[in-house]
């Protein structure tokens, strides 16, 4: 099985722990260990833990507190991964077949665009129109989701824009895939991230055909341990638990209790909050880094997720640009051809504000230097 290059984690996974700043990140500020200890997790007990292998689709207890959050679910709707990047590469390896076709929203994180087309599906993308308040672009969502679909895929909240799709939306997405008899891999993973929204809604129970990925990482501040999960039907999950035997049998024995402690309704509220008061603070100082660096730059404010997606009005290349950035000031964000949309350009709000303030004084000198702000703009 041949895959492509996932472009945008090569990008960052090259380059995010070299640079002097990385701006490249989409999850709120990470918490430390010190934090989850904070939290309830008992560091002396962990001391005492033998690091045998783990349960392979998550302990009983991370399963059973996870079908708190996901009412009508139980234990066995859920396959504890590692991140919900597996959770979604499992999901598609369990289903899809050569000949299927897989519709993927765009732009998004493209994992799900190599990894249907190594396993000799073809994929159709439907767009998110800016023009609609980042909504599907309905023909293209039907042409692209029709009786040969396996599965779609969707991010919500999105990534890179951070929108929400609209309930008539989600109803929307869902019956289509009822009716084409396809899987919806709804990604969850920043969902519990928004701003100044309430929290969005989820697919999970929307439909027998839904598949819930989602994970640690964005939302909750804790990439590190790398716990994502799918919840979905049973029969689903079997499938998807096969597929995990023969990649990485399970997740860590540490990260499953971290996990535990995290997904607690008090802590995720708690966790929640924390990324909801980082973000408000930060995305007012970057609207405003925004509307300073003058004409030629846009942005609509995310609903939720620690980035921001700008437009810049340039001819030039988004990767482009971004190397530019990288080679010239050492820092590093993201550029939208790696989410399948030209002309932007992704960048991280959810870094401590001095940082964030340096990476973005960096990232406006170089664009100061290409001539795409005026010197006196702003300054
Ligand atoms: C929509 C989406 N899904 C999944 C992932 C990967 O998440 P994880 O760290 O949980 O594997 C990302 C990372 O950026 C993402 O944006």
């Amino acid at each position: 099985m041949k895959i492509e290059v996932f472009e945008m984690e090569r990008m960052q996974s090259t380059w995010e722990n070299v640079v002097d700043f990385d701006m490249s990140e989409s999850g709120v500020l990470p918490v430390t260990l010190r934090e989850m200890t904070e939290l309830g997790f008992d560091l002396e007990r962990a001391l005492d833990t033998p690091l045998t292998y783990s349960q392979s689709n998550g302990t009983p207890e991370l399963r059973e507190a996870l079908s708190k959050v996901y009412p009508g679910s139980g234990p066995d709707n859920f396959e504890v991964t590692n991140g919900t990047s597996e959770a979604n590469y499992l999901a598609a390896l369990s289903q899809l077949r050569e000949g299927d076709e897989f519709a993927l929203e765009v732009p998004n994180y493209m994992q799900l665009w190599g990894v249907p087309r190594s396993l000799g599906a073809k994929v159709n993308r439907f767009h998110l129109r800016p023009d609609r308040g980042w909504e599907p672009d309905w023909d293209e969502f039907e042409q692209a989701v029709n009786p040969r679909t396996r599965m779609v895929y969707v991010s919500n909240p999105n990534n890179p824009t951070g929108a929400v799709l609209g309930e008539e939306s989600m109803r929307r997405i869902v019956e289509r895939c009822d009716e084409m008899d396809a899987w919806l891999i709804a990604d969850e993973v920043y969902l519990g991230a928004e701003i100044e929204a309430d929290r969005t809604q989820s697919f999970w129970g929307m439909s027998d055909r839904v598949i819930v990925t989602s994970g640690l990482s964005k939302a909750y501040g804790i990439p590190g341990v790398r716990i994502g999960w799918i919840v979905g039907p049973e029969d689903l999950v079997a499938d998807t638990w096969s597929q995990h035997d023969s990649l990485t049998i399970c997740p860590s024995k540490l990260s499953d209790a971290l996990a535990c402690i995290a997904v607690r309704q008090e802590n995720r509220d708690r966790l929640y909050a924390r990324g909801r008061q980082l973000l408000q603070r930060s995305l007012a100082s970057f609207s405003r880094w925004v509307e300073d660096l003058g004409e030629g730059f846009s942005f609509v404010p995310p609903t939720a997720g620690a980035i921001g997606f700008v437009r810049y009005a340039s001819s030039t290349p988004s990767l482009e640009l971004c190397q530019q950035i990288l080679r010239n000031q050492s820092t590093l964000v993201v550029p939208g051809i790696h989410f399948g949309l030209e002309g932007y350009l992704r960048i991280w709000l959810g870094a401590r504000p001095e940082y964030m303030a340096e990476g973005l004084a960096r990232l406006r000198a170089e664009l100061q230097a290409g001539g795409l702000v005026a010197a006196a703009a702003g300054a």
